[in-house]
């Protein structure tokens, strides 16, 4: 069976016909973009919140001779003021020494250090490019508890509704906070920032892409089940909207539960995120011993985006049939990158070289 066949055999949905006419343009697409983006809201992650009346920085520590004197490592926290109060979160933000318009990236992490066995930070470094990362867990808690932290602010006086942001909707906002930040640098090359992330946290950063078009491109690693991963045709294995509701539905929007055991049926899909992206660069990392995940769904999600890539004059997804669960090559010829490695579930340096190499082509 050929990858399109798949799709077919799927009744994969396009995002270009939710409106029941099919966009056949840019300026078509463009009209029912928001309409595409706020399903995702409100079918899935709820509503990401909203723009901070103030945001400011303060450097907490400088380290000139950060990595053997490469690279200049400032500690930072940054303050928003939301109804009224503020917010306070830590990041870390590494550049190399030398250099102008660096591409840089923002790296939504599961731990504060830096380095870290996601973040090799000495290599990021001597290919020339900058990272801020953040502790996910710093912005709000990873469990059901939405008193804490961002949380604790956006519910001080206000109720969870059915489209209200889940935690991965705080995280992404919480990115967007280093993007501002990012903003004020004069060595930031801002037509070229990245933000990614690994599994929960690569749904985050997909989140992230899909509402700040200043991120110019997206990583996604090993995200899988209600991020990169196709709901439809999910085999024994292979995480579902139920498995993932039952461990994690605080990550989504309340009204997500509404499609527990519908991955067959569901009116939005996941390559609606790379569509949303679109036509910004979006690369995705897999794992050959990653089930959870679905490789092959992974595959198609980029296969099925391709078509609004095209609409843009762009090539899309680029593969051969026999690319199709292949391991060990690199999809880097289209916006949408595809890199499937051998191994397990991790933010390996496999998949930071595979990244690197991608966004070296398209920028
Ligand atoms: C669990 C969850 C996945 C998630 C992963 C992670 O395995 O089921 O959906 O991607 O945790 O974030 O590590």
């Amino acid at each position: 069976m050929t990858v399109k066949e798949r799709l077919e055999k799927l009744n994969v949905p396009s995002p270009l016909e939710v409106t029941g006419k099919r966009a056949t343009t840019v300026e078509e697409w463009e009209k029912i973009k928001p309409i595409v983006r706020e399903m995702m809201y409100k079918c899935e992650y709820g509503y990401i919140p909203e723009k901070p009346e103030i945001v400011s920085f303060k450097v907490i520590e400088v380290d000139e001779r950060f990595c053997a004197g490469k690279g200049i490592r400032l500690d930072i926290e940054i303050t928003s003021r939301i109804n009224g109060e503020d917010f306070t979160f830590p990041f870390t933000y590494v550049y190399p020494s030398k250099g102008k318009r660096i591409k840089t990236f923002v790296c939504i992490n599961f731990r504060p250090e830096v380095p870290d066995k996601y973040i090799p930070t000495e290599e990021i470094i001597d290919n020339g490019f900058a990272i801020a990362s953040f502790c996910y867990k710093d912005v709000t808690s990873d469990d059901g508890d939405f008193t804490n932290g961002l949380a604790g602010v956006i519910y001080k006086n206000q109720e969870r509704t059915l489209y209200s942001p889940g935690k991965i909707a705080m995280w992404a906002w919480a990115a967007m906070r280093v993007m501002d930040f990012l903003e004020t640098r004069e060595e930031v090359d801002l037509d070229c920032v990245t933000v990614c992330g690994h599994s929960r946290l690569g749904k985050t950063a997909l989140l992230a892409g899909i509402s700040d078009e200043r991120f110019a491109c997206i990583h996604s690693n090993c995200a899988g089940c209600s991020g990169d991963s196709l709901n439809r045709g999910k085999q024994a294995g292979t995480e579902t909207i139920g498995n993932i509701i039952d461990r994690f539905e605080f990550w989504f929007c309340e009204n997500y539960k509404n499609y527990y055991g519908k991955d067959n049926e569901t009116e939005f899909e996941q390559h609606f995120m790379h569509a949303l992206i679109a036509p910004r660069p979006v690369h995705i990392a897999s794992a050959e011993e990653d089930k959870w995940a679905g490789p092959e769904l992974q595959f198609l999600c980029c296969a099925a985006a391709s078509e609004v890539y095209e609409l843009y004059g762009k090539k899309g997804f680029v593969y051969e049939e026999d690319d199709y669960l292949n391991c060990g090559k690199m999809l880097h010829d289209g916006s949408i990158g595809l890199y499937f490695r051998h191994g397990n579930h991790y933010f390996a340096r496999d998949d930071w070289h595979g990244l690197i190499d991608f966004i070296n082509k398209k920028f």
